[in-house]
């Protein structure tokens, strides 16, 4: 996957644990800055974390990430965190998991915490546009609310609620959801417990649809029971068995194929592969439902089968 040579121009704390992070391209441009989107930032040979973007320059030759220092993470806030301005990474193209879609019906976005990221991107792009839409922002206390500023200087006035729960208690979302317009289009970027909530809360939307992006994978996934089964590579025909304790990915990686990996959590997209024949056991985080009902493509870091074997397109 092509990536680009980026300087750290800028790191600025936005309170609390969270750094601000500015990148700029000395030569060429991204491609693909759009709301919603996220890159690949490649702090080691085996450590590539994916942070979306909030702000960028419409030539493409800079981009903001803003980074939650995570002391019980995997290491990539620390390795973040530790960067000084100057240094130098490899980012990726910016990918698209979670576009704004129908952009003229009524949008509600829902942050919490650090998910806000996405979030304000999207806010800037609907009010640059004069677009219909409301941001809420869910933090513990105003303390947290790193991302306050930001939606404030957006000039919002009532299309924005900053909701503290130490001070106003959780936000009824099942109210939120039946009280919003019919057809309400919702995205929201959170913790799992509060995207959990919010997709029960969904039933109750009139017409709408919720769209969201975890960052971190989706636990019950991580439990639900695993078997075996067989990959077929389309290109040579060989037929591989993937245990109950192997991923396919690692199957493929040990039989030297070479498949893209960035968040090995089902979260990025990175490792996404065709699939020709067989039926696919989603377990990603990224994928619609209607996306994985096609059974074309799968994220073969988590996903299994649901057959005896899959054929893949490699
Ligand atoms: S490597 Fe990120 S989804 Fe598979």
């Amino acid at each position: 996957m092509k990536t680009h040579r980026a300087k750290l121009v800028a790191k600025a704390s936005l309170g609390g644990d969270i750094m601000d992070f500015r990148f700029e391209l000395d030569r060429g441009r991204f491609i693909g800055l759009e709301p919603g989107a996220h890159v690949d930032i490649h702090l080691a040979d085996d450590l590539i974390r994916q942070y979306s973007i909030w702000d960028w320059d419409h030539n493409g030759t800079w981009l903001n990430v803003a980074v939650k220092r995570e002391r019980e993470g995997r290491g990539g806030s620390i390795a973040m965190h530790a960067l000084e301005e100057g240094c130098e990474v490899e980012i990726g193209e910016p990918r698209n998991h979670f576009p704004l879609q129908e952009i003229d019906s009524y949008k509600v976005l829902i942050a919490g915490g650090i998910g806000a990221t996405p979030i304000a991107a999207m806010a800037q792009f609907l009010a640059n546009r004069d677009r219909e839409f409301q941001v809420i922002y869910l933090v513990r206390s105003k303390a947290d609310a790193a991302f306050h500023p930001v939606f404030s200087e957006m000039n919002l006035e009532d299309r924005y609620i900053l909701h503290c729960s130490d001070d106003a208690g959780m936000l009824d979302l099942v109210h939120l959801m039946s009280t919003l317009p019919a057809g309400a289009q919702v995205y929201s970027c959170g913790p799992e417990p509060m995207l959990n909530a919010l997709l029960s809360a969904a039933i109750n939307l009139r017409g709408g649809t919720v769209h969201f992006e975890r960052f971190a994978a989706a636990s019950d996934m991580d439990h639900a029971p695993k078997s075996g089964f067989e990959v077929e590579v389309s290109s040579t025909g060989a037929v591989y068995p993937v245990t109950e304790n192997q991923t396919i990915l690692e199957v493929l990686q040990e039989n030297g194929h070479h498949i893209d990996v960035g968040c090995a959590e089902g979260l990025c997209g990175s490792c996404m592969v065709d699939v020709l024949e067989g039926e696919v056991d989603h377990r990603d985080s990224i994928l619609s439902p209607e996306e994985q009902a096609t059974n074309e493509f799968m994220c073969v870091c988590v996903s299994r089968a649901a057959s005896s074997r899959l054929v893949l397109k490699l």
